[in-house]
């Protein structure tokens, strides 16, 4: 045996030996978990697969509670991962991009780095020009969480907890944070469930930051999905994307995604909404049933060459639709891929940018005894 061979040999040896997996009794569906490698003070991370019967395969770690990967199938049958990412948690703490993370304390930004909260005023770090942006400078993102499988009817499951202490990033209140990931067995979906308390009245918005390209990552700009957004409002922002406050109707706008549009159809033109993104970076008002409490569809795109459809539902009253201009070609990501300007989208359902500083938004108050809860389901189809 050549000296290549037998390194090969115990590679794959040594790799089975630290891969533990947990099948589910009488089903293909399993969730295995292996190393990440080392960030922060060489912490080490772990990786968690999530396959179900149909062969979907979601890969999230424990550093940030992020997103790896997502393999869904296209018309024709053939899988490929739809969203960017890095192959090892080194990458995503040198990142600055959010990929697949989870996002918190607060989600998007919060104006000039204050908040006023029963009368007692907080200053957190700016970290987006004279901004807070999805919370402070090292977030939710760049944490590493406690892991564990955890039982589930509906398929396998993995849930990560937080807890961030008083005063970290400048927000009041310890505040624990559960993120429960669902792979359900016999359907394409992630379903993400959010809860968060606290010690002492504080904000909270958490989120999920995956770019999707429904083409595959690595495959091109995103400017030919189509998109259609459940929305007649949106938030108009500010040159520094922070919100005026007004609820403003789309109708008559680029920002109208009523129906479906493809995403590049609009986002090059003189609208001032569209210079301060740089493209799409706003929050959209979901149309919501009154007294509806389960998620409902707030988006669905489209890639037509793959036929792949991806469908998200949500209980929160808002999406950041983000079309990727912040991407620059200078990140590389996994696969070799590289991400240039608009090569994904993102769309992370939340309570409103800035809502500590606007009354009129939904409130993004976390009291004590009353915990928040939030769940969004990534639905993954084709036609
Ligand atoms: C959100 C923000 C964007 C950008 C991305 C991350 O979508 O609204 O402006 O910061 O996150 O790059």
């Amino acid at each position: 045996m050549s000296v290549q061979r037998a390194g090969m040999l115990l590679f794959v040896v040594v790799a089975l030996m630290t891969i533990k997996t947990f099948a589910n009794a009488g089903s293909k569906s399993s969730v295995a978990v292996k190393p990440f490698g080392p960030a922060g003070t060489s912490q080490n991370t772990d990786l968690y697969t999530l396959t179900n019967n149909l062969g979907m395969v979601v890969t999230i770690t424990n550093y940030g509670a992020t997103v790896v990967s997502i393999q869904v199938p296209d018309k024709a049958g053939k899988f490929d991962d739809v969203v960017l990412g890095f192959a090892s948690a080194k990458e995503y703490e040198d990142g600055k991009a959010y990929f697949g993370a989870t996002v918190g304390r607060y989600g998007n930004r919060i104006a000039h780095g204050k908040f006023t909260l029963d009368g007692q005023s907080y200053t957190l770090p700016k970290n987006d020009g004279d901004n807070t942006l999805h919370g402070g400078l090292i977030g939710f993102n760049k944490r590493i969480w406690t892991a564990k499988e955890v039982p589930s009817k509906d398929g396998v499951a993995v849930q990560f907890s937080y807890t961030s202490p008083d005063g970290e990033e400048g927000f009041p209140g310890t505040l624990t944070a559960t993120v429960l990931f669902t792979l359900y067995k016999d359907k394409n979906e992630l379903r993400i469930d959010y809860a968060a308390s606290s010690d002492k009245p504080t904000v909270a918005n958490l989120t999920n930051h995956s770019y999707f390209n429904l083409a595959g990552q690595g495959h091109g700009d995103i400017l030919g999905h189509t998109l259609q957004l459940n929305a007649s409002k949106f938030t108009p922002v500010d040159s520094t994307l922070i919100p005026t406050g007004e609820l403003r109707e789309v109708k008559n706008t680029p920002f109208d995604f009523t129906h479906p549009f493809a995403i590049g159809e609009r986002i090059n033109g003189a609208d001032e909404q569209l210079k301060f993104g740089r493209g799409y970076d706003h929050n959209w008002v979901l149309d919501r049933q009154a007294g509806e409490t389960s998620p409902s569809l707030a988006a669905v795109a489209y890639e037509a060459k793959s036929g792949r459809v991806l469908e998200v539902l949500t209980t929160e009253p808002g999406v950041q639709f983000y079309s990727g201009n912040f991407l620059d070609g200078t990140v590389h990501g996994k696969a070799r891929a590289v991400y240039p300007q608009r090569s994904a989208f993102c769309l992370e359902t939340q309570h409103f940018p800035d809502s500590p500083n606007h009354p009129n938004f939904p409130s993004t108050t976390v009291v004590p005894g009353k915990t928040l809860h939030s769940t969004t389901i990534f639905r993954f189809s084709v036609k």
